[in-house]
């Protein structure tokens, strides 16, 4: 049996992957800071749930629990690094600002660490961040939001360019979100899919070994726009 460690699997995004890897017959790992959830979740699922309680945003803390959930489920060939945050903050409020960058780029950054020294003794196997649209450029009222997705899209590209320099057979893939109908979405209904439809189209990904995926797929068109839109026009939006 394949296992899998979904980080930030408690709702959302994470919760959804978690669900349908275990019905697809994967052993899944999940980690969070709401034991409580983990626990309902686990409770759901049909096939073998093993539960982690790690606050992401304390690395020196969470990645020797991520070692620890490794070597109970013995060898793990997936794993999906879902947790992270955001807040509309035009007041630039310091706090959100720490908060983001703390879970987003440092706890990011340290659970991905762990998981590639497991992928590279392993030899081979699958690594997907989700990051989000928002990568792309700059957001005047959430600048550290789109700040740290830049970084987990860059660091998971630098990841990749390790493992073909290494020639290992270990998958990459940037998963590019739009607005998907969690917490983080607050009140935005543009375009909006459900963690269902989120999750099932970042398993086709995984299948297809692709190297990085927009969700849904017609945000490839938003993505395309905020490419090309001038500053002049951009600022003003
Ligand atoms: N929803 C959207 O519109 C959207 C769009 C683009 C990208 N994304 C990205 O998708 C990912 C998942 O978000 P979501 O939409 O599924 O929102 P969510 O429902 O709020 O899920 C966030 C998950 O991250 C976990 N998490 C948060 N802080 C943590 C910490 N310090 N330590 C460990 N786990 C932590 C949460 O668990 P606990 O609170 O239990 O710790 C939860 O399981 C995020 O990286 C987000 O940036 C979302």
């Amino acid at each position: 049996m394949k296992s899998a460690i979904i980080i930030g699997a408690s709702s959302g995004i994470g919760r959804a992957l978690a669900v349908t890897l275990s019905l697809d017959g994967y052993r899944v790992g999940v980690v969070a800071r709401r034991t409580d959830l983990l626990a309902q979740l686990r409770a759901e699922l049909t096939g073998p749930c093993v539960i982690k309680t790690v606050d992401v945003s304390q690395p020196e803390l969470a990645m020797p629990l991520l070692r620890e959930l490794i070597e109970e489920l013995r060898d793990v060939e997936l794993f999906i690094v879902s947790a992270g945050t955001g807040f509309d903050n035009a007041a630039l409020a310091w706090e959100p600002e720490r908060e983001t960058i703390t879970l987003n780029v440092l706890g990011f950054a340290g659970m991905v660490n762990v998981a590639v020294a497991h992928l590279e003794t392993r030899g081979s196997g699958h690594l997907v961040g989700i990051s989000s649209i928002a990568a792309l450029r700059g957001i005047g009222g959430a600048p550290a939001y789109a700040a740290s997705k830049a970084f987990v899209s860059n660091y998971l590209q630098g990841v990749r360019y390790r493992f073909n320099k290494l020639k290992l057979p270990i998958v990459v893939t940037d998963v590019q979100p739009g607005f998907v109908g969690t917490r983080m979405a607050g009140g935005n209904r543009f375009w909006i899919a459900s963690p269902q439809t989120a999750a099932r189209q970042i398993i086709a990904a995984i299948r297809r070994r692709k190297q990085h995926v927009y969700v849904t797929k017609r945000w490839r068109l938003i993505a395309w726009l905020l490419q090309v839109v001038p500053d002049a026009l951009y600022s003003k939006l």
